[in-house]
């Protein structure tokens, strides 16, 4: 079976995020700066550089300076422009030009399940993707025009996973798998076990933040009651889908995926994008080295 390539994405961002508060109380996490771009921006130039320039927001309460982000600033831009500062100019301009944005609410966060949810209008019965609104995957080794590719393949689900230690596997969803001859670092998903012990996770699968699916899963989350937590999940969809006989795929990641939801991530995400700066890698890391040796305060 080969269908359409999904052309449009949905970055579900209208979560609470309650690991990073208090600086989430007024700040959306989605726009914390990695040096020197939100989070969110990294997330949709992922998604452009896979061919996708449709891209919807899924927004809350208090989350509407995300959209501003990807607006134009003409009277920035013109005080840049006057004092000659045209390599600001163009990162200011580009964040404008990445993609079309477009932004729906989720009026109360009710799951992950529930965001996604929201979307069915502006997707319709289109395969799309979904990409996290607090992490990202490394600009050189990208993942999504994989996932994109196989999905039109198989029409079914496409996950993404990465490998992690079995004492990290209570930390994440953990897939159960079988070989695929789809490709190399592809994977048939047979079962998704929400954060099992060590010991009883069923491989070192977890799933990361990128998801490929069909417009029919619309469908399926309007029917799904709340699960853990009492939220609407995306992977309760999901298990209904693979029950009915859905395919389900997965990519596995051996890139470096960064994941900024939480203070120690987003910390690790700042160091090791900006010391690969090239315009202030190499005095950050010689600062870097001297402070950690002890010799700088
Ligand atoms: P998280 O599990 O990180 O939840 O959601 P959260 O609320 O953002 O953060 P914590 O756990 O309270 O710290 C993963 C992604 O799904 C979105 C979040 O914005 C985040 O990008 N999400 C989650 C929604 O859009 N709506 C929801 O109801 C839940």
């Amino acid at each position: 079976m080969t269908t359409k390539r999904a052309v449009k994405a949905v970055i579900p961002a209208a979560g609470l995020a309650t690991r990073f508060l208090p600086a989430t109380k007024a700040v959306p996490k989605e726009l914390l700066p990695v040096v020197d771009r939100p989070v969110l921006q990294y997330i949709v130039e992922e998604a452009a550089s896979a061919g996708i320039t449709d891209v919807l927001l899924v927004t809350g309460r208090g989350k509407t300076a995300m959209v501003d982000h990807f607006d134009r600033r003409p009277d920035v831009e013109a005080r840049l422009e006057e004092k000659g500062d045209h390599e600001r100019l163009a990162a200011v301009r580009r964040s404008s030009e990445l993609a079309d944005i477009y932004t729906c609410r989720q009026g109360e966060p009710l799951g992950l399940g529930h965001a996604v949810g929201c979307a069915a209008s502006h997707v319709g019965d289109n395969p799309f993707a979904v990409l996290l609104g607090d992490e990202f995957v490394e600009e050189d080794k990208p993942l999504l025009p994989a996932m994109l590719d196989l999905q039109a393949r198989t029409g079914g689900i496409v996950l993404a996973f990465m490998e992690v230690a079995p004492e990290e596997t209570s930390r994440y969803g953990i897939a159960s798998i079988r070989e695929s001859d789809l490709g190399e670092d592809v994977v048939e998903v047979t079962g998704l076990v929400e954060k099992p012990a060590p010991g009883e996770a069923p491989s070192n699968l977890a799933v990361l933040g990128r998801y490929v699916l069909p417009g029919s899963i619309f469908d399926v989350i309007a029917d799904t009651k709340p699960g853990n937590g009492g939220e609407i999940q995306l992977t309760d969809a999901m298990a209904a889908m693979l029950a009915d006989g859905v395919p389900v795929h997965g990519i596995v990641y051996r890139g470096h995926r960064y994941d900024t939801g939480m203070p120690l991530g987003y910390l690790q995400a700042v160091v090791q994008l900006a010391v690969q700066r090239p315009d202030l890698g190499e005095e950050f890391r010689a600062w870097l080295t001297e402070f950690v040796g002890g010799r700088k305060g």
